[in-house]
């Protein structure tokens, strides 16, 4: 191995396995430095994040609806639960895609170590008593999950996203902070497989940043499954008794405290970016207040050190972080690399899934845009009737007079496929007309994309 790099790429996630394997295929010499424990390549995405917590999602789902609905279709079962089983599913999962990503970089020539990379100077990156010569260095370093005062995570009672990936338990109250991406995939997971889930918020609603009629849909869907909200409310602290964890919390707004009892807390209040003792300092490299490396087409205001994924500005994503890693590698290899902020879509993935990309109506309003609005409710799509799968709707915000696509949110289940198709259409700035006037297959769900686009000009012909 060489000490000589066109790049080197520090962290090797979303962002920074993508940005090398693109580097590899364009031809550049590049190292990719991880310094994970495991030594296994992915990032948080792959080892504690998306792949996992899908796994469980799936899994999980699976046990709740052959418990429940499977008889409505006729099919009786007497299911159990084997969680040993069904974690060791998900570890497999996890080895082996974490696994592919080494087969990706040796197809593609991409060295890489697994140390603790710091840089050391402008062109240069240390790791593991080495010194590696760099013409760019790529800082995909990810992040780290946020945390509370007075809220010890050990990873066993108190758990994070990750230690709430590995329960060996069922909670029987499991007490979720933060009603935001994880609190409500992982709180479904063990409610699906018999834990009580309450969930506290701070704000007054939960998934913030989302649509607000989807935000209200979402919130009665949950209720229904049978999760416990307490909004307008924060917890300031969390004491370990003999029998369990007593959960101090008091409206947001001050006052009114009430401690609830738990035998498991998961803290997921956020992420924050992670660039513990990477030598940011030794170069200059500038962060803002809260930490983000600033950057400015993913070049920060070092010539030849760039930042990518969790670690910079932009929604904490895997695809955000693999478009961005994909876009310096093109840069830097004299391409036209480009990222479109506006095109990223957010999935959550519970059942039904949530997904959402472009504009909400909220920001419309308060931009000044006038819009037009197209809705259509699975309850009315043949294939979502077949499937006793009726909950949620497909909403279409169109430009006022130009009918270009400026966003869509959705509920449903299989909704997380379903937004691709907008976002391919907003990607080539289409009008709602063409989503309206393309052959959709009968009976599928993505009729109801179809029928929501039809109705923004009012003429959805199913409803
Ligand atoms: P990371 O994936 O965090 O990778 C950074 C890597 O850098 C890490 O492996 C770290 O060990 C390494 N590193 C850090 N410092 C150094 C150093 N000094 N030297 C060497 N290596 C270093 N996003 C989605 O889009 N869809 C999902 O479904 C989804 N689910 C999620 C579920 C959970 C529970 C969590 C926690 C996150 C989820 N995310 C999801 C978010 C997603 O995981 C992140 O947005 C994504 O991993 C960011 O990629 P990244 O490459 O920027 O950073
Ligand atoms: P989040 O930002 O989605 O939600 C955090 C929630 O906690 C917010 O609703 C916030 O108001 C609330 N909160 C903050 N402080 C609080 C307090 N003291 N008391 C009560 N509530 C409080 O963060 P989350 O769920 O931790 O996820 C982290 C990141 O991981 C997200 O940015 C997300 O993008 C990513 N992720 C993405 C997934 C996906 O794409 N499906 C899945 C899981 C995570």
């Amino acid at each position: 191995m060489s000490d000589h790099y066109d790049v080197v790429i520090i962290g090797g996630g979303p962002g920074g396995y993508n940005c090398a394997i693109r580097c590899g295929q364009l031809g550049l010499k590049v190292l990719c430095i991880e310094k994970r424990a495991t030594k296994t390549l992915g990032g948080t995405c792959l080892n504690v994040g998306c792949i996992p917590s899908k796994a469980m999602l799936h899994a999980s789902e699976l046990y709740e609806e052959a418990g429940t609905s499977f008889s409505d279709m006729g099919i009786d079962a007497k299911v159990k639960l084997n969680l040993p089983k069904m974690l060791e599913s998900k570890e497999k999962a996890v080895a082996g895609l974490t696994a592919g990503i080494e087969f990706l970089f040796k197809k593609n020539k991409v060295d890489h170590v697994y140390e603790t990379g710091k840089i050391t100077g402008k062109n240069t990156v240390e790791a593991g008593g080495k010194t590696y010569a760099a013409k760019n260095i790529v800082i995909a370093t990810g992040s780290e999950v946020a945390t509370l005062p007075g809220v010890d995570i050990d990873e066993k009672q108190i758990v994070s996203s990750t230690g709430a990936l590995e329960l060996k338990k069922v909670p029987e109250h499991m007490l979720v902070i933060g009603a935001g991406v994880i609190g409500l995939e992982l709180g479904s997971v063990w409610r699906r497989l018999g834990a009580k889930v309450t969930v506290v918020e701070y704000l007054d609603h939960i998934l913030p940043g989302m649509d607000g009629e989807v935000q209200k849909q979402a919130t009665r869907i949950f209720k229904k499954q049978g999760m416990a909200f307490e909004l307008g409310r924060k917890v300031t602290g969390v004491k370990k008794s003999k029998s369990g964890l007593a959960v101090a919390t008091e409206a947001s707004a001050g006052g009114k405290a009430k401690d609830i009892d738990a035998d498991v807390v998961l803290v997921c209040i956020g992420r924050r970016p992670y660039t513990d003792k990477l030598g940011l300092d030794a170069v200059g490299v500038e962060t803002d207040k809260r930490g983000f490396i600033n950057t400015d087409h993913f070049k920060t205001n070092v010539d030849g050190i760039w930042a990518v994924g969790d670690c910079t500005h932009g929604p904490m994503l895997a695809h955000k972080a693999e478009d961005e890693g994909t876009a310096v590698a093109e840069l830097i290899a004299g391409k036209a690399g480009h990222v479109n902020y506006d095109a990223i879509p957010g999935v959550v993935y519970t059942k039904p899934e949530i997904a959402s990309v472009g504009k909400t109506e909220e920001e419309l309003k308060e931009a000044g845009i006038a819009y037009k609005k197209g809705k259509f409710p699975f309850m009315a799509n043949s294939r979502a009737r077949c499937n006793h799968e009726t909950d949620g709707f497909v909403k279409i915000l169109a430009h006022a007079e130009t009918d270009e696509i400026l966003g869509a949110h959705m509920v449903g289940v299989g909704v997380g496929d379903l937004i691709a198709e907008v976002v391919l259409a907003m990607e080539f700035k289409a009008a709602s007309e063409d989503i309206a006037r393309t052959c959709h297959a009968h009976p599928t769900i993505s009729e109801a994309v179809r029928q929501a686009a039809m109705d923004v000009e009012g003429w959805a012909m199913q409803m």
